[in-house]
């Protein structure tokens, strides 16, 4: 059983990485979401919060784990008995940090290799920071994250801004 661990922030999931998810469930029997939980990188939402934005944003009835984790990737890995990590590549500007941070962890840890996803056409151009700044100024995120998310954001975001939401899928 080839067990793969897919280390992120996601401050918070979208679409971009459920789709890495799927893609990662058709070919691993178990996949298991590490939410980083590091006080050096500010973000929106806790990491308990985040974990439970991936999971009320995966399909129900799947077998994809959520952890939250400290310390290094490769630790969560070995850890969840996985030889893999996962990584989602959008475009080819992804590829020096993610190629970087591949080859360190090989270094780290020589026997869990990095595995690389595309997304899909779809969702290359999605960021969590592109995402939390559209909402932030109002703007309509239907569509890029799941519902779940969509209500997290818009409370912490628009209503602490006082911005009202000027487009909405709903509105078009
Ligand atoms: O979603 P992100 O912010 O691009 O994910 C980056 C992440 C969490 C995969 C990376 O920062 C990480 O693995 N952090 C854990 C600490 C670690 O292992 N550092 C060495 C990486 S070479």
């Amino acid at each position: 059983m080839t067990v793969a661990v897919y280390p992120g922030s996601f401050d918070p999931i979208h679409n971009g990485h459920l789709d890495v998810i799927a893609r990662a469930s058709e070919i691993f029997q178990r996949v298991v979401v590490g939410v980083l939980d590091n006080s050096v990188k500010s973000c929106l939402f806790s990491a308990a919060e985040r974990a439970e934005l991936v999971r009320q944003s995966l399909p129900p009835g799947g077998s994809v784990e959520v952890v939250h984790f400290s310390g290094l990737a490769v630790s969560l890995a070995i850890s969840q008995g996985a030889a893999v990590i996962v990584r989602g590549l959008r475009a080819v500007s992804d590829l020096d940090s993610e190629f970087q941070m591949a080859l360190m962890n090989r270094r780290l840890e020589p026997r869990v290799h990095t595995v690389f996803l595309t997304t899909g056409f779809s969702n290359v151009y999605l960021s969590s920071s592109l995402i939390k700044d559209v909402c932030a100024h109002g703007g309509s995120i239907a569509g890029l994250v799941s519902p779940a998310v969509e209500t997290a954001l818009r409370e912490r975001l628009v209503r602490a801004a006082g911005t009202i939401p000027v487009a909405t899928e709903e509105a078009e």
